[in-house]
């Protein structure tokens, strides 16, 4: 430290309040040779598609490649809202003007914003629990609270969002992640959905979708959006999953006045995503790269589920429970009595990882249950990981 620096240096409250997100720490024990991760979300390198996008960027850079590599606008890409504005409405029946789509920096930054506009520090908004940690991050960085509203094997349960919201003033907003959630895998059902939608119509609360998973469905019917049945709905999406999360590209689709308040949010954080993404996700879409990609990571994915379903059978003590989820990413396991938290260090040490469930809990409540991720080891190591866990669940009991 420099000679005039402050013996010990003051931050803000925000800034002494805020902790670093469970999974960014836990990527740094990933990286340990032998190790085989559950924890982190991310997609499997397998699913890449490298020719594509090595082509698209070739022809993306001879054709465009001054604006490519320009400032773009805060929006985004037009043509890209453009491309994106009829993919939804063909695949989701979301009707949006492409002027009510702005682009973001993955959907990371999309909920940091949603925080930042619709809530004053202090103020309560409310979520599935569990949720996605990410948002917790997101949300209590701006000092706003979060209340969560238990969810069975139907999605959040109306009858206890109902007991949260009596005698309360009205949330900020809602936040779901209705399909193939994060953490829990569940998807939220029909009836459910046109429930949450009466609930805030009747008291015009604001609904925030967040999407990044429902093109990743394996198995079941297809569900309506939310936003495909409430044009009022704030709809969250990401290139992450169908494309890579590298490309750091979300969008956020939503009526004017919630896109205006977002692009001068924006403005201030980065002032644009970046051009470079956007002309490959645009070229993505339009040369029809991406409806021949999606179908290949489902087929790879699926695989990966059934596998680790299949070895929870092999392997895991009968009182284990876990959810079977019908697309996405995680699979949510959970043991009666257990602690997840106290069992983690011994799973470091056993070489296999999870995210412990209290993560996913804006109070860190819940500690009977793990999130698994099953997207991205190799078949091999799912197998030797779920036996590691197995064990670990058999000689440390409860
Ligand atoms: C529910 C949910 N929302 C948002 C995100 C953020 O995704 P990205 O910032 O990569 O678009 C994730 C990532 O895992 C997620 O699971």
């Amino acid at each position: 430290m420099s000679m005039n620096a402050p013996a010990k240096r003051e931050f803000s409250i925000l800034a002494n309040t805020m902790k670093p997100s469970a999974i960014r720490l836990l990527l740094k024990v990933a990286n340990q040779p032998d190790m085989i991760s559950f924890g982190g979300g991310l997609p499997n390198p397998e699913s890449f598609p490298l020719d594509d996008v090595r082509k698209i960027f070739d022809e993306q850079l001879a054709k465009n490649g001054k604006k490519m590599l320009q400032y773009g606008a805060t929006e985004g890409l037009e043509s890209l809202n453009v491309a994106l504005s009829k993919r939804l409405k063909d695949k989701e029946g979301i009707k949006s003007e492409p002027t009510e789509i702005i682009q973001t920096t993955g959907s990371q930054e999309a909920l940091y914003m949603i925080g930042k506009i619709f809530a004053n520090p202090g103020e309560y908004v409310i979520t599935e629990a569990p949720t996605y940690v990410g948002t917790i991050s997101a949300l209590k960085g701006n000092g706003i609270r979060m209340i969560g509203v238990d969810m069975d094997h139907y999605g959040m349960r109306m009858d206890a969002l109902r007991e949260t919201l009596k005698d309360r003033p009205n949330p900020k907003f809602i936040y779901v992640i209705p399909n193939f959630q994060n953490p829990s895998g569940i998807t939220m059902s029909l009836e459910r959905r046109k429930e949450l939608l009466e609930i805030a119509n009747e008291r015009g609360i604001t609904i925030i979708e967040d999407d990044p998973y429902g093109a990743l469905r394996f198995a079941g019917p297809h569900v309506p959006t939310l936003k495909s049945m409430d044009n009022d709905v704030v709809y969250l999406g990401t290139f992450s999953k169908v494309l890579s999360p590298g490309i750091r590209l979300g969008y956020v689709v939503a009526p004017h006045d919630v896109i205006e308040k977002l692009n001068v949010a924006k403005q201030a954080l980065d002032l644009a995503s970046s051009s470079v993404s956007e002309y490959i996700a645009e070229a993505y879409i339009s040369g029809g790269y991406m409806e021949k990609q999606i179908p290949k990571i489902i087929d790879l994915y699926r695989e990966k589920r059934d596998l680790m379903i299949e070895s929870f059978g092999n392997y895991f003590p009968e009182d284990v429970e876990f959810t079977r989820p019908n697309g996405g990413m995680f699979l949510w396991v959970t043991r009666r009595g257990a602690n997840t938290d106290s069992l983690f260090e011994e799973a470091v040490r056993q070489k296999v990882l999870y995210v412990v469930g209290s993560a996913f809990y804006p109070d860190g409540d819940n500690h009977e249950s793990m999130r698994l991720n099953f997207t991205y080891s190799s078949n091999e190591n799912i197998v030797e990981g779920v036996k590691r866990l197995g064990k670990l669940f058999e000689t440390t009991g409860k």
